[in-house]
């Protein structure tokens, strides 16, 4: 495993640029090297400056996006166009607004049978990337309590080591009890970059347990993300990583 890199910006705003940047570099490279970029999208709320970023000049005519293909990190169990839903803050911020074309949407189905949604996600990855391949980006974000994805903590899809996705219901997660669906830590660690976006305050306190404090990743599951192959890429600003703006 290489060392992570944290890089350490002043603001939210700062970190969606950055993020836009290198998600448009890790897109060329990849569609240089094998033709196509496939990236997992993170939920949440920290995402959607970078979104609309890459949504706007020069970076919607700079990605060619017939050759991008979007998965997701993981899903609240509810209907695409319910107000909770990943996917419908991913449509409405980014997807709605390039030319990628609607199958290259690999969308989680939170609105069947949460163990079948799991499962179908699951063999589709399984059917796109092999036994033992991986996705080009896996975009994710830090909950204050450590989650990623929706790996949050004590839950059981910590402990899942040969499943690519999971579905598993979460007794505190950030939208109440709920069913999720999620990418497991085996699968994200295939991934030739992770990279998290962490803004503000809140997550200071979780930051520096999972940086540097004792490896605990059942109560922190954000440790568990430890690409085997790949690189680790923190984007933070200064609230969250508990420094003064000057
Ligand atoms: C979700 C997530 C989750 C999110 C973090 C950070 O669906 O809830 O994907 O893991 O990324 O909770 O969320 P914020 O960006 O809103 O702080």
């Amino acid at each position: 495993m290489n060392t992570p890199e944290i890089k350490v910006v002043p603001t939210p705003a700062a970190i969606a640029a950055e993020a836009a940047e290198r998600f448009a570099v890790a897109c060329e490279a990849a569609i240089a090297e094998q033709g196509s970029f496939s990236v997992a999208l993170s939920g949440g709320s920290t995402p959607k400056a970078m979104h609309a970023i890459l949504a706007t000049e020069p970076y919607k005519s700079r990605i060619d996006w017939a050759k991008v293909r979007v998965f997701f990190g993981d899903e609240r169990c509810v209907p695409p166009d319910h107000a909770d839903s990943n996917y419908r803050m991913a449509h409405e911020t980014l997807l709605s607004k390039v030319p990628i074309p609607l199958d290259n949407v690999y969308r989680m189905p939170g609105e069947i049978d949460p163990a079948e949604a799991g499962m179908r996600y699951d063999q589709e990855l399984n059917d796109l990337f092999g036994p033992a391949g991986g996705l080009d980006l896996c975009l994710l974000g830090l909950g204050d309590d450590g989650h990623t994805a929706s790996l949050f903590p004590h839950s059981s899809a910590l402990s899942e080591t040969t499943r690519s996705c999971v579905a598993h219901y979460v007794e505190k997660s950030t939208t109440g009890k709920s069913w999720r669906i999620t990418l497991t830590a085996s699968f994200i660690n295939r991934s030739r970059q992770a990279m998290f976006l962490v803004a503000g305050a809140g997550k200071a306190k979780a930051l520096q347990a999972i940086l540097e404090g004792e490896r605990d990743p059942d109560q922190f599951p954000a440790q568990l993300i430890v690409p085997t192959d790949g690189k680790l890429t923190w984007i933070i600003d200064v609230a969250a990583a508990a420094m003064d703006a000057d």
